[in-house]
């Protein structure tokens, strides 16, 4: 029987788009998956979402739809960028599944009658503007630490975990587990940060929202949020349910892949929660590092997301994963810039990889009518590096691919790319096939290019999953899913056909794409990604009456930084309008002007004055601002649509 390997990523919030962040944890544990898969394990790859939360109920609400309707929509864009990605998940979970929301219930109950789960009351200090609660300790001079405004200190009848009963147990195990949490800096970060000064109890119900499991016993409450995410890890194998077969082929899992910043999570409240249910602890949390732009974390809340659709678009699959996995120092933060990714490209798939490709398959076919040729018997000394490296290779990758070590299993890949392009140099088989003799090393020498490149293609399978089997064709071998079994050097049968291809990595003009790039509207992917709002029918656009509107006064209004006060004529109507535009035109810069105006708001009074509609501009909320004004000269009245 084969082995198993329980692999999984963090499940997803459906509230944001993915972006190429998401995309590198989630490419990171497929190549790990696909790498035990090759090495002859029964893997199971499990992703998913999480979909629970008052953010998505808003968000929800926001657009006019269901929750269960919005996730819907979100989640299946997850699901094919996974499937662009070529990411080969065995299982998704969502957690609004029934039998995910039936096995937490039933898990929320068992914990509840062991007295692990037990009620109280909550009291934080509540946003409202931000609808978040803080703990005292991280408010900001008194404030809320998000947005500086005043919070009020509320009580909530709330569910707790004892998690405190626990602790010392999961001390225990992460001092006799030194793998349990790796890197390794990370359980440093755990026991000194968390576990060492005591653990408070954790909040695990709440009753201020409706978007979450109902716990079965008290339908007030709904469980939230990490009881019902974590818990993804074994429901997504059917615990709790009618068939547990899943669950008892694979758990413990081997290896759960998140990102830092979770990782607390995954090493303090899941395995307790484990400990409460009996149920074996995971083997190891691999907490990876953030894929960051100009020193930030990528978020949608900052603006600053990479579209990995947009990416994949325009250089493919493969360069995309080959980046993700090569560039970021796995446990570390990498940082992306398209300068990085075309670089990359460029140096390892375009330069090294590509090349050495097409120089090999073009001079097998010029000097050998494209039949590989047997390699003459007695092989110089001077090749035995390169063969010794080649022969040395699988076991280097599998050892840093045990370590979980992604981007140096590349680098060593490369390195037997790098050194067979040097062995070209040094041979000079042009010069070789000049004459008789030089023509029997020749042979040599280009049988062991084509069996470098056979062997770094097997070795690539986990990693790039289109780009193997182009090689295999160029070199006329095909490929049979147990390429593994011949990784020996010297696996290649002379007088396979080789098949001249395309580049198969063409060459990037790396200024010339940095101009493309930066040209805000064919790069546009690349820029800081809009965030749209929900979609509207027509109807609900036609219920804004815009009007063209000429200004025909225009002056400050007392007492207020920012606010002009605009006299406009608009169809023989003339009216006031406060728009808060100072800081970027004088009264004197707008009087005459033509601009557009939301004639049917609500009239509101801003410092003393009251606005009988609003001016239309563009901005970039405080940066930039200018007003919209028609293309050409046209009167005031017209309906602007
Ligand atoms: O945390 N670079 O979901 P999430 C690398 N639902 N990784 C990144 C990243 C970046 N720029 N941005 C995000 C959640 N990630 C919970 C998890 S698991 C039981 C529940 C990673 O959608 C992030 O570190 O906010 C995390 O591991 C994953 O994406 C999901 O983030």
């Amino acid at each position: 029987m084969k082995p198993t390997y329980y692999i999984t990523t963090p499940i997803y919030y459906p509230s944001d788009k993915l972006h190429i962040g998401h995309a590198y944890c989630t490419v990171v544990t497929d190549a790990i998956a696909r790498y035990k898969r090759q090495r002859g394990y029964d893997v199971f790859f499990l992703t998913g979402s999480d979909e629970h939360g008052q953010k998505i109920e808003r968000k929800a609400k926001e657009a006019n739809v269901t929750p269960q309707e919005y996730v819907d929509q979100i989640v299946a864009g997850f699901k094919s960028l996974w499937q662009l990605l070529d990411i080969s998940y065995d299982g998704f979970i969502r957690t609004t599944d029934p039998a995910h929301v039936a096995a937490i219930q039933k898990m929320f109950k068992q914990l509840y009658d062991q007295g692990d789960i037990y009620k109280s009351s909550y009291e934080g200090h509540y946003c409202t503007p931000c609808e978040s609660f803080w703990l005292a300790r991280q408010l900001k001079d008194g404030n809320c630490p998000d947005c500086g405004r005043p919070v009020e200190l509320v009580r909530e009848e709330s569910y707790f975990f004892k998690m405190s009963k626990y602790a010392d147990r999961l001390i225990a195990h992460i001092r006799d587990n030194p793998d349990f949490i790796q890197p390794v800096s990370r359980a440093n970060e755990m026991l000194q940060n968390f576990l060492l000064p005591g653990l408070e109890d954790l909040c695990v119900s709440r009753t201020s929202f409706k978007w979450g499991i109902p716990v079965s016993f008290d339908e007030k409450h709904v469980i939230y949020v990490w009881l019902d995410a974590l818990s993804n890890y074994i429901t997504g194998l059917g615990w709790g349910g009618a068939d547990e077969s899943l669950f008892h082929r694979y758990w413990p899992a081997d290896v759960h892949i998140v990102g830092k910043e979770i990782v607390r999570f995954h090493t303090i409240i899941w395995p307790i929660m484990l400990m409460a249910l009996n149920i074996p602890l995971p083997k190891q949390v691999f907490g990876h590092g953030w894929l960051v732009l100009d020193g930030g974390k990528m978020s949608k809340s900052r603006g600053n997301v990479v579209d990995p659709v947009v990416l994949a678009d325009r250089y493919g699959v493969d360069a995309i994963r080959y980046f993700l996995l090569r560039d970021v120092p796995f446990g570390s933060d990498g940082v992306f810039s398209n300068e990085a990714l075309i670089n990359r490209i460029n140096n390892d798939l375009a330069n090294d990889l590509g090349n050495l490709l097409s120089r090999t398959t073009a001079m097998i076919d010029k000097y050998f009518n494209g039949s590989i040729p047997a390699p003459d018997a007695k092989t110089p000394e001077e090749d035995d590096p390169l063969i010794a490296l080649a022969g040395a290779l699988p076991a280097e990758v599998d050892a840093q691919m045990e370590a979980l070590h992604v981007p140096d299993a590349l680098a060593a890949i490369n390195r037997l790319i790098g050194a067979c392009n040097k062995y070209i140099d040094v041979t000079a088989p042009w010069l070789l096939a000049k004459t008789d003799e030089g023509k029997a090393r020749l042979s040599t020498v280009l049988y062991n290019l084509a069996e470098c490149l056979r062997i770094a293609a097997i070795l690539l399978i986990p990693f790039l999953t289109a780009t193997p089997a182009k090689i295999f064709a160029q070199l006329g071998t095909a490929p049979t899913g147990q390429e593994l079994d011949s990784i020996a050097f010297g696996g290649t049968e002379p007088g396979a056909q080789v098949q001249k291809g395309e580049p198969i990595f063409p060459r990037i003009d790396l200024q010339k794409e940095l101009e493309t790039l930066d040209n805000a509207t064919v790069g546009r992917g690349l820029a800081p990604a809009v965030e749209h709002k929900p979609e509207i029918e027509y109807d609900d656009f036609d219920k804004v009456e815009l009007r063209l509107a000429k200004v025909i006064a225009c002056e400050e209004v007392p007492k207020a930084k920012k606010l002009l006060k605009l006299t406009v004529e608009s169809g023989g109507e003339t009216r006031t309008v406060v728009s808060g535009i100072k800081k970027w035109y004088a009264p004197a810069d707008l009087v005459g002007k033509t601009v557009v105006l939301v004639a049917n708001l609500k009239p509101v009074t801003l410092c003393g004055v009251e606005s009988h509609g609003m001016i239309l501009c563009a901005s970039d909320e405080g940066e930039r601002l200018a007003i919209v004004v028609p293309g050409s000269d046209l009167p005031d009245g017209l309906i602007v649509r």
